[in-house]
């Protein structure tokens, strides 16, 4: 138990875990005026003689510089507010992320929904790639060491192997120094990590089963299926959509070489699999706003002004749900960019505008690819009546308005006029995006489109 007041001036609240490697505590800082509250890692290095401590303490110094770093760099890494060493021990001194852990979470809550853990891979394999920007792997992806932080529900990432890794140096039979020590948790952990070749694909393929832990409650060890040589986790989540299990089980490929290789490629994939749509706050039922059609007769140039068809209240009451629903607006905040980008080639048609082109049976959850269109008190404006991908070819059915942009939170007003599109012409989709404005309007789903080159 280390003193009750470490390096003079951290004291300790609590412990908060502990492990081989050391302890983690709760910590106030009596040296700044709000008694911040930090996380203290405790560091034991393993192995205990005077040049060994040069050595690790060297490379503490080292990793310290780079956690600061990546404190610094992302808004989903805690800071590293001090480190030091006292009584032979190492100390990190990091930000206090309020939240729980995705392992607790589902400890208090049950499995969570696809829609749920779409947005929250989004959320952390942005987080990832910058990581892996720093040639750096984490090693350690489990839900244990992703919190989910209380204030605004993004995933926070923590507990960086490789300090870790510094704990365990010692001296290999050629005099070099040398990690004795696997970094990693079994089930979790790739087999190339294990034999102490990590790769950045080794994070991609323990964020995968840790998808498949929030969507199915059971730990790799419960899903691994030791004949057939792969996890059998699809009979565990038969609600997860195909396009989602499609993009994990590549990510939880035995070979590296199958899996995806950067967190961008298992990002666009996951983008590319259904769009997201931003899980529904509850809200007092109210329709989306209406698109008012364009008059259908080509010889028509009247403009049609638009009116909302929300009273102000109802407005500021969808408002007040959104902000009250604390981890919901997390995920809502923590959502990926909505919008599926069209693969660029140089013959992709300009922008021309934003258009509603229908919108999906459900109320919640994710509207894809393929999806048939319906109407609701506003037409289907686009033939095939689908869900188009980027890049898709597509019919205007219906004269429709065409926007500066989507309606967006909070109030989905409709923004600027700047076209009509008339009934009959061809145009080229360059994005689709979706939003389900209450839990009881459907999703309406809307496209930016250009003409044909
Ligand atoms: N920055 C932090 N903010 C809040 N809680 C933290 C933070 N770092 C660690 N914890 C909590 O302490 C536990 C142990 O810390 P961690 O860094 O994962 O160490 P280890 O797993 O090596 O014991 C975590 O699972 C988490 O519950
Ligand atoms: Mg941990």
């Amino acid at each position: 138990m280390p003193p009750a007041l470490l390096n003079n001036r951290y004291r300790i609240i609590k412990t908060l875990g502990a492990g081989g490697f050391g302890e983690t505590f709760l910590a106030e800082d009596t040296q700044m005026p709000s008694s911040r509250r930090c996380v203290i890692k405790q560091l034991k290095p393993v192995a205990n003689n005077p040049q060994m401590y040069n050595i690790v303490r060297d490379r503490f110094q080292r990793e310290a510089a780079v956690l600061e770093d990546l404190g610094d760099g992302s808004n989903q890494i805690p800071r590293l507010y001090a480190y030091f060493s006292e009584a032979g021990q190492f100390y990190l001194v990091q930000e206090w992320v309020e939240g729980e852990t995705l392992t607790r979470k589902i400890d208090t809550s049950g499995v969570m929904s696809e829609s749920s853990v779409r947005a929250l891979l989004s959320s952390i394999l942005p987080v990832l790639d910058f990581v892996h920007s720093k040639r750096i792997v984490h090693r350690d992806i489990k839900p244990d060491n992703i919190i989910l932080r209380q204030r605004d529900g993004l995933p926070v990432l923590i507990d960086f192997g490789a300090v870790k890794e510094t704990m365990g140096t010692g001296i290999n039979s050629t005099g070099n120094t040398a990690s004795s020590i696997v970094i990693g948790t079994p089930g979790f952990m790739p087999s190339e990590q294990a034999a102490g070749r990590p790769m950045y694909s080794s994070d991609l393929y323990s964020l995968g089963l840790t998808a498949i832990y929030l969507l199915t409650g059971k730990w790799p060890q419960e899903l691994a299926d030791p004949l057939a040589g792969e996890i059998a986790w699809h009979r565990h989540a038969l609600n997860v959509s195909p396009s989602l299990a499609a993009v994990l089980d590549k990510a939880i490929q035995f070979s590296p070489r199958e899996r995806y290789a950067t967190a961008r490629e298992m990002l666009s994939a996951l983008q590319y699999s259904g769009v997201p749509i931003s899980p529904t706050p509850p809200s007092p039922p109210a329709g989306e706003p209406t698109e008012p059609t364009a008059a259908v007769s080509p010889r028509s140039t009247q403009t049609n002004t638009y009116t909302s068809s929300l009273g102000d209240v109802q407005k500021l009451a969808i408002l007040g749900s959104i902000i009250g629903a604390s981890i919901i607006v997390g995920l809502v905040v923590a959502r990926p960019p909505q919008v599926v980008v069209a693969p660029i080639h140089n013959t992709q048609p300009r922008s021309i505008g934003w258009l509603r082109i229908g919108a999906v049976s459900k109320t919640a959850g994710f509207a894809y690819v393929g999806d048939p269109l319906i109407a609701t008190k506003q037409p289907v404006t686009i033939s095939p009546p689908v869900v188009p991908s980027p890049g898709a070819a597509v019919t205007v059915t219906t004269g429709v308005n065409l926007r500066k942009d989507m309606p967006r939170k909070p109030k989905y007003d409709l923004p600027e006029k700047v076209g009509v599109l008339k009934e009959g012409q061809q145009i080229i989709i360059l994005k689709v995006d979706y939003f389900a404005e209450s839990n009881s309007a459907p999703i309406a789903v809307w496209a930016e489109v250009g003409f044909p080159n």
